[in-house]
């Protein structure tokens, strides 16, 4: 996949929500762009509840585990069975509000690969981090967990500032083009230079033009405006004009 702008409903929706959603979204009955898909990562419960068409559907997270005795845990091979298409790993809100380390979110994405579901691996910094002149830093510890990849393996990575992130004030193109460029330069020095850099963290129509414009920004992952199937799919819209897609 070369561009992907991805909606993330986080723990909202139930399966009306889904129905009225999947109605609305125009781009579900479009023609396939080569290279290019919409999508929403759903709460596990309406991964399987609706017919995404052409769009993908993803998970939130995903079990570090294998199958076995882990109560409450979903593995990787239940999202197989369920059809998702690709899993988001390592959300800030999972880093943060649920103590998720590196090392778990290696185990996820190496899960997921295994899998066949294509995975996120999300990476973004604190305001105290950015404050402190971290951001360089934190994202490298948080890329080591790319290391269960193999260079021809297909995954994506999204940067979220976890200052953007609910906040309706996202970042401004100058910090998302630095970031991302820097990220672009370590991926590639892996051979890593195929994998698409996804932004996230207060996007919506008003700033979606503007920030697709950004050479390496590859997509969108909209938290908030998601949930609307018409200002989601504005967003689509902007930013497949923006490149010329
Ligand atoms: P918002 O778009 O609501 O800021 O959320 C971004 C996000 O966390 C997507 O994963």
């Amino acid at each position: 996949m070369k561009c992907l702008v991805l909606g993330n409903w986080k723990s909202n929706g139930d399966a009306a929500a889904l129905k009225t959603f999947l109605a609305d979204f125009a781009p579900v009955k479009r023609a396939l762009i080569d290279g290019y898909r919409t999508g929403l990562a759903v709460p596990y419960h309406l991964i399987a509840a609706g017919d995404f068409g052409s769009a993908w559907v993803g998970a939130q997270n995903v079990s570090a585990f294998q199958p076995g005795a882990f109560t409450g845990e979903i593995s990787a091979q239940m999202l197989t069975d369920m059809g998702t298409n690709f899993g988001l790993v390592g959300h800030s809100e999972r880093r943060h509000l649920m103590g998720e380390s590196v090392a778990q979110t290696r185990d996820k994405l190496a899960n997921l690969k295994e899998n066949q579901v294509y995975p996120i691996l999300c990476v973004g910094e604190t305001l105290d981090e950015r404050k402190q002149g971290r951001l360089h830093e934190i994202l490298l510890e948080q890329l080591a967990a790319l290391d269960v990849f193999g260079t021809a393996d297909a995954f994506a990575v999204a940067y979220e500032p976890v200052w953007a992130i609910g906040t309706g004030v996202a970042a401004t193109a100058a910090d998302v083009a630095e970031a991302h460029r820097f990220l672009r330069t370590t991926l590639q020095e892996r051979g890593y230079g195929h994998v698409p850099l996804m932004y996230g963290g207060s996007v919506k129509p008003a700033n979606a033009a503007e920030l697709a414009a950004i050479d390496d920004v590859h997509g969108f992952l909209v938290g908030g405006a998601s949930l609307d199937a018409a200002t989601f799919a504005d967003i689509d819209r902007l930013f497949l004009e923006a490149k010329g897609l």
